[in-house]
């Protein structure tokens, strides 16, 4: 017979499950912001043969001018004052760090096209960005909208940055697509001096790191889910201080569950 456990962690999943297949369903269909769609769980081998035959999957030419196309409209709206929940959240952890972010050097790892620039403009956040991605085209393009910038090619597990170049480092929303993402983590942190931000990092609880095969504006991508447990205990170990949480979304039941959030943390030895 059945214990009245498994019963609730099967009621549990079968929550969880209904839950991703609506928001992957409305990924599909839905308006501005239905980027991710046809995801598959991946498990086992095949969550790492993906991960690596997929890890070039953001250099695709296409992606840069799709991506844009709906940032152009979040950003308008953000111009009229309305709310963007990923950019408000990005400024809001920006403007509760404990120091004063004005004149602040800013880097963003996975930078697109560069809009985080805009977005700091126009909430008026005085900072020095300065962006780098491993897409060339998403670069080129970044170059072409703000040529006051600097813009670098690069990849997040191997920068071409001092130790400390920047007070503030964003990892933004690009570990999830990497399968060494242990060592982006390292390199946000090496060449932090201050704060390292992990914007938008997806994570998992009560279950290990969850792998999936979607397709993001079109192109076949890989995408990580985190153990949330693991993943803080990663940020500790490469002495960053976690010193705040932005949620973006999280359903949890019974400690089994799912998240999206930015994750603040301040460099322990600055
Ligand atoms: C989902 S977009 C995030 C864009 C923006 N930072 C944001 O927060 O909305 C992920 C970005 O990470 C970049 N990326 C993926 N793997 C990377 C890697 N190994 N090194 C550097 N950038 C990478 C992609 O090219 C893409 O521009």
């Amino acid at each position: 017979m059945m214990s009245f456990r498994s019963f609730a962690l099967g009621a549990v999943n079968r929550v969880l499950r209904l839950k991703s297949f609506l928001k992957r369903v409305g990924n599909l269909f839905g308006p501005a912001g239905g980027v991710s769609s046809h995801y598959v769980q991946l498990r086992g081998g095949e969550a790492v043969q993906e991960s690596s035959r997929l890890r070039g999957a953001w250099r695709s030419q296409d992606l840069p001018v799709r991506q844009r196309e709906l940032v152009d409209t979040q950003l308008a709206a953000l111009r009229r004052g309305e709310p963007v929940d990923v950019f408000d959240v990005m400024t809001r952890a920006l403007r509760a760090l404990p120091s004063d972010v004005r004149g602040m050097s800013v880097l963003e790892v996975g930078c697109s096209s560069g809009f985080y620039s805009e977005v700091f403009e126009i909430a008026g956040l005085d900072v020095s960005y300065a962006g780098c991605d491993y897409s060339d085209a998403f670069i080129g393009l970044a170059r072409h909208k703000y040529p006051a910038l600097r813009f670098e090619v690069e990849d997040a597990t191997a920068l071409n940055y001092g130790d400390n170049a920047f007070d503030i480092v964003i990892s933004g929303c690009c570990l999830l697509h990497i399968p060494e993402y242990e060592a982006a983590v390292a390199e946000t942190a090496r060449v932090a001096c201050r704060y390292a931000i992990f914007h938008r990092t997806p994570v998992v609880l009560g279950q290990p790191n969850v792998y999936y095969r979607k397709q993001a504006y079109g192109v076949e991508t890989v995408e990580i889910h985190f153990n949330e447990p693991q993943f803080l205990t990663l940020l500790d170990r490469q002495s960053l201080e976690l010193i705040a949480t932005y949620t973006l979304d999280e359903f949890v039941q019974d400690g089994v569950g799912s998240a999206n959030r930015t994750y603040v943390c301040k460099k322990m030895d600055s």
